[in-house]
């Protein structure tokens, strides 16, 4: 690569699961990247994750706070995105979504930088149309539990809007759907890294509910694949555009899956079903298709196998042995 198509990039929530996989892949590309976190739910794999590189910076800063900085494009991931994570202090996660949103526009707009804003599909709630197509509205509680996150993310959609229509921020919008892999944490209280952790320690998996409620689940390179299309989109398209894996697998499907490659002993169990929590989840994901070329290449069974490597690593040979299997920068 050479310095003209070098770039610098900022990664907010750089430190976090999707985002030292971005970061990973941003490097490899040659750019060079500042992460900026408050290291609110990043913890040990991100350690593991990164050699010293002239190319890589870490700026320790929580994005409801005003930045100062340079960048040709900021990928704008900060903010915690398991339920367990983002319920338990409601309050900054919608000011993590709506301050931390005003303030990265502000910077992208000072900056002249491209914005993607990491949405999701939790904007559609608990939905009646299957799959979701970008046009569905959606179908959320404004007032639940969960609201914090699923109508802070819903709200930093209408600032990047706003800030695209009012001032000419260049955006682009990306609704992720449930993806896993490598440098998810192991009991950040996300339904992958939990099941894989209790049959690794051959405990019982826990379903919620009856298991039969489905979702979709992307494997990490898939969609940091789909993050640098759509950034390389030209500037007309923001999107939203649904970014995931459509096909659909029950709970009960998921967790058979993991026992059978883990080879774990493990039962699986029933636990009471969390309050708003949705039926169904998959994404229509033609306007990916059609305007990124892109859709998932990674079938489930393998992507879960490399997950599975990676959490018998960080479990089993603790995390400095991470870093020799997963390649370092
Ligand atoms: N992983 C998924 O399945 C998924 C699905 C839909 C949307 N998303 C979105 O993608 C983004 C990244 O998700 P992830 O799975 O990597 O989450 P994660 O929790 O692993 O990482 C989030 C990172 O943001 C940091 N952060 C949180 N609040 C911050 C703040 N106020 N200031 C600075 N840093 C802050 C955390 O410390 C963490 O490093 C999030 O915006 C999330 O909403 C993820």
């Amino acid at each position: 690569m050479t310095d003209k198509e070098s770039k610098h990039i900022l990664v907010t929530g750089g430190a976090g699961f999707i985002g030292t996989n971005l970061c990973r892949r941003l490097l490899k590309q040659g750019h060079t990247v500042t992460c900026v976190d408050n290291f609110q739910t990043a913890q040990a794999p991100f350690r593991t994750a990164f050699r010293e590189s002239a190319r890589f910076r870490v700026v320790r800063h929580d994005v409801t706070m005003p930045l100062e900085a340079t960048a040709d494009e900021i990928y704008h991931l900060a903010c915690p995105a398991s339920p367990v994570h983002y319920q338990r202090d409601p309050l900054h996660t919608l000011k993590t979504c709506l301050h931390g949103s005003i303030n990265m526009l502000e910077l992208a707009g000072r900056a002249n930088a491209k914005l993607f804003q990491a949405s999701t599909s939790e904007i559609y709630g608990d939905p009646e149309v299957h799959p979701q197509p970008e046009h569905y509205r959606g179908s959320v509680n404004p007032i639940g539990l969960r609201a914090c996150y699923d109508e802070g993310k819903r709200c930093a959609e209408s600032l990047c809007f706003d800030y695209h229509r009012q001032q000419g921020v260049r955006i682009k919008i990306g609704r992720i759907f449930n993806t896993y892999g490598p440098y998810m944490q192991p009991d950040d209280g996300r339904v992958i890294p939990n099941l894989i952790c209790q049959a690794l320690r051959n405990r019982p998996l826990t379903i919620h509910g009856d298991g039969l409620q489905t979702r979709s689940f992307c494997y990490v390179d898939d969609l940091v694949e789909a993050l640098l299309r759509l950034m390389e989109t030209p500037d007309e398209f923001t999107g939203p555009v649904n970014l995931g894996n459509p096909s659909e697998v029950t709970m009960l499907e998921l967790a058979e899956h993991i026992v059978e490659l883990t080879g774990s002993q493990s039962k699986i169990v029933f636990r009471p079903l969390p309050s708003d929590d949705p039926r169904r989840r998959c994404p229509d994901i033609d306007l990916a298709r059609s305007r990124l070329g892109w859709q998932p290449s990674v079938p489930l069974r393998e992507g879960l196998q490399r997950t599975i490597e990676y959490f018998e690593d960080v479990l089993m040979l603790g995390e400095q042995t991470v870093s020799k299997t997963v390649p370092a920068f």
